[in-house]
C-alpha cells in the first residue's frame, strides 16, 4: 500500500512497517533534545507509539517525550537497519507533528489494534487505557539499501558474519549469566542419535587457568622441541600462549563424553560413531561462539587440549572418561584486528548443483 500522504515512497513504507524499533526524538519549548527507542506501528498514513511505560497512577503527561510533544509537537523518528554486511545498511527518517490520540476515539482504537497486530506483547498490556502518540509525517529522508536482499533483517546471518576469532581481551569480567547462555546455546547442537556427547568446564579463576596453562604448556613445549624449534622461539611462543589463557576473562573447555555413544561390534562403525561425536562437538562449539557474539562477547578457539587431553582433565580434576577437545576463550575484544583469509564466495564452495 502506498502512503496516501504521498510523502513516503513504497520502499520507505515497506521498510518502516518491517522495522520493529525506531528512535523518537522530541524537543522541549527551548529546543533541548530528547531521544528514546520506541516500538511503533505505521498504517501508511500515521505513525503510532503506545505509552506503556508509565508507573501506575502516574499520568502519562509526566513522561518527558509526552511533555515535549505537548510543548513542541515537532518530532523526528528514525528507523534503521544495522548489518555486518554494510551493503545492507539503511534508515528512514520521518519528521512530522505529534499529538496524543485519546482512548475512546476511533483513531485510538485503530492504533491499539495496529500496535497489537505488530507486537504480540501488547496483547497482554493495557495500552488501550492510555493515549497513543500519533505522528503525521511531513518530511521524509532515507538512505541505504531499504530493500534488503531477502526482504527482512537477517539477525542470525549477521551474527554468523560478525563473529570472528579474538585472541586479546579487555580486563573485564564476563558475567556468569552470559557464560551460562553460551552453554545453553551449545547444548542445543545436533548430535548422533541425540546422545549429546559433550560436557563443558567453565574456568574463570586465575589459579585454575594457571593449572590449565601448565598442563598444556608442558605438552606444547615437547612438541615444539620435537619440531627442532629454536629455544628462544619455543620460550616466546609458550609465554604468548600462557598469557593468552591467563588474560582471557573466561574459558570454556569443550570435552567429548563418549560414555553415551552407541557400541558396534565392528571397528569401522565404532570409528564413525566417534567421528560423528566430534562433528557434533564442533556444532556445539559454533553454537557457543555465535551465542557469545550475540551477547556482545567475543571468543577464540584454542585446540591445545586436543594434544594433551589426559593432562588437561587431570589439571581440573575432571572425570577421566571426559576427553577435552577444545578451549573457547571468552571476553570483550581488546581492539585485536583479526587477520583472516577472505571468506570464499558460495560459488567457490558449492561443487555440485543439480
Ligand atoms: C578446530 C579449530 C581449531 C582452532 N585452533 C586454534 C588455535 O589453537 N589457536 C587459535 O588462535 N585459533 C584457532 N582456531 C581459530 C582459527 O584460526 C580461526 O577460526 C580462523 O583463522 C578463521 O578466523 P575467524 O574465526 O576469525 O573467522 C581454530 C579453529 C578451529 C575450527
Amino acid at each position: 500500500m502506498r502512503a496516501e500522504t504521498g510523502i513516503l515512497s513504497a520502499a520507505e513504507t515497506a521498510f518502516l512497517t518491517r522495522q520493529r524499533v525506531a528512535r523518537l526524538a522530541t524537543a522541549d519549548a527551548d529546543g533541548s533534545p530528547h531521544a528514546i527507542p520506541v516500538c511503533f506501528a505505521y498504517d501508511c498514513q500515521t505513525l503510532y507509539i503506545a505509552l506503556d511505560e508509565k508507573p501506575k497512577d502516574v499520568p502519562v503527561t509526566r513522561l518527558k517525550r509526552v511533555r515535549n510533544i505537548l510543548e513542541n509537537p515537532r518530532v523526528t523518528l528514525v528507523a534503521d537497519r544495522y548489518s555486518e554486511d554494510w551493503d545492507s545498511l539503511a534508515y528512514v527518517m520521518v519528521r512530522g507533528r505529534a499529538r496524543l490520540a485519546e482512548p475512546g476515539t476511533e483513531e485510538h482504537t485503530a492504533a491499539v489494534r495496529l500496535l497489537r497486530g505488530k507486537y504480540h506483547q501488547y496483547e497482554r498490556m493495557r495500552i488501550q487505557d492510555s493515549p497513543v502518540i500519533s505522528i503525521r509525517p511531513e518530511r521524509v529522508a532515507s538512505w541505504g539499501t531499504l530493500e534488503s536482499p531477502n526482504g527482512a533483517a537477517e539477525p542470525l546471518l549477521d551474527a554468523l558474519r560478525g563473529r570472528r576469532s579474538v585472541r586479546r581481551y579487555l580486563d573485564h569480567e564476563v558475567p556468569g549469566e552470559a557464560i551460562e547462555k553460551v552453554v545453553e546455546a551449545a547444548r542445543w547442537a545436533p548430535s548422533p542419535h541425540g546422545t549429546q556427547p559433550w560436557r563443558f568446564a567453565i574456568v574463570t579463576k586465575r589459579a585454575t587457568k594457571e593449572r590449565l596453562a601448565d598442563a598444556m604448556g608442558e605438552e606444547w613445549r615437547r612438541n615444539l622441541e620435537m619440531d627442532g624449534q629454536d629455544v628462544a622461539v619455543v620460550e616466546k611462543r609458550l609465554e604468548g600462549s600462557r598469557a593468552r589463557l591467563l588474560d582471557s576473562p573466561a574459558l570454556l573447555l569443550l570435552c567429548l563424553y563418549p560414555g553415551d555413544l552407541q557400541s558396534y561390534p565392528d571397528p569401522e562403525r565404532q570409528h564413525n560413531e566417534t567421528t560423528m561425536a566430534v562433528q557434533s562437538l564442533g556444532a556445539a562449539a559454533q553454537n557457543a561462539l555465535v551465542a557469545a557474539y550475540e551477547q556482545g562477547l567475543d571468543a577464540g578457539w584454542m585446540c591445545a587440549p586436543l594434544f594433551c587431553p589426559e593432562e588437561v582433565a587431570a589439571s581440573l580434576g575432571l572425570d577421566p572418561r571426559l576427553i577435552p577437545h577444545a578451549l573457547l576463550t571468552l571476553g570483550y575484544a581488546a581492539g585485536d584486528p583479526p587477520k583472516r583469509r577472505p571468506h570464499r564466495p558460495v560459488d567457490d564452495l558449492v561443487v555440485y548443483r543439480d
